[in-house]
């Protein structure tokens, strides 16, 4: 079971996290955030579970979830922001939980896969998934659904090759709640920086710095489409920007476009 109490020693926040919801097991954080922002939750509320029986991933996938080892959490979000704008938050939150790796000295080799993979050793070992909800087409909540493969010492076989955990990686236990507040501290600081311009300009050569395939060859996936570029970084609106074969550069947004490296995921 996750301590709150633990947690919030941790936290320095003044109001991520300041409310905080632990399940031992629920279907899945981000929709039991969607029920709480409902009933009227707060901005900044920190939903966590230790086990979800349906737990969601990007594009329909599934996040296998299961008890005593990793961090299934969603943080509740009242931006006044506009839609387009939304899906920074979600590289807002992929620089938090970079950063938290790197303060807690986990492991120094934690990077970005654009737009919000993060990665060991070129193997995935955090997943975002950013959902909304709306109220009189207006955004009433972004619910920031972040799925850290801490302690996970077996992955199912399909995602064997490209899935891992800090345990895996480290051969040491991360200690849940330090990582869960630290993440919470980190996102705190960024949200409030990104939130000054509403853009990733302030940010951008942070996240660039954090890019794994800053500078490299990458496949771009664009439905049956595929193409080889050179991936330059994001821009001020987190566009990845790719340059072609010809020398021409492309603004790439997530959500319509992936991306792979070519020699496999990374
Ligand atoms: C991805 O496919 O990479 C995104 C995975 C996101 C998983 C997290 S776990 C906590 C939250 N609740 C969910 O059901 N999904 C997200």
């Amino acid at each position: 079971m996750i301590e709150k109490n633990a947690i919030v020693n941790s936290l320095d926040t003044m109001w991520v996290g300041r409310q905080i919801v632990c399940f031992e097991q629920t279907d899945s954080t981000n929709t039991q955030g969607k029920i709480l922002v409902q009933n009227g939750a707060e901005h900044g509320t920190l939903i966590i579970a230790d086990q979800q029986t349906a737990g969601k991933g990007r594009l329909g996938r599934t996040w296998v979830s299961p008890s005593g080892e990793s961090i299934y959490m969603t943080l509740i979000l009242k931006p006044d922001i506009s839609v387009e704008n939304v899906s920074m938050l979600t590289l807002v939150a992929a620089m938090a939980v970079v950063k938290a790796v790197e303060q807690l000295q986990i492991t120094t080799d934690c990077m970005i896969k654009w737009p919000n993979d993060i990665v060991v050793n070129k193997k995935k070992v955090c997943g975002i998934l950013t959902e909304m909800t709306t109220e009189q087409n207006q955004i009433q909540s972004v619910l920031i659904g972040i799925g850290i493969n801490a302690n996970t010492t077996e992955f199912a076989e399909e995602i064997r090759e490209i899935a891992t955990s800090f345990y895996k990686e480290t051969g040491c236990q991360v200690n849940r709640e330090t990582l869960i507040a630290e993440v919470m501290n980190q996102f705190e600081k960024y949200y409030d920086i990104f939130s000054r311009t509403q853009d990733m300009s302030a940010l951008a050569d942070d996240y660039n710095g954090k890019l794994v395939h800053f500078g490299q060859m990458v496949y771009l996936n664009d439905g049956n489409e595929r193409k080889c570029v050179k991936a330059l970084g994001i821009d001020e609106r987190g566009a990845l920007l790719v340059e072609d074969e010809q020398g021409s550069t492309q603004a790439v947004i997530s959500g319509e476009i992936s991306i792979r490296g070519i020699y496999g995921y990374v």
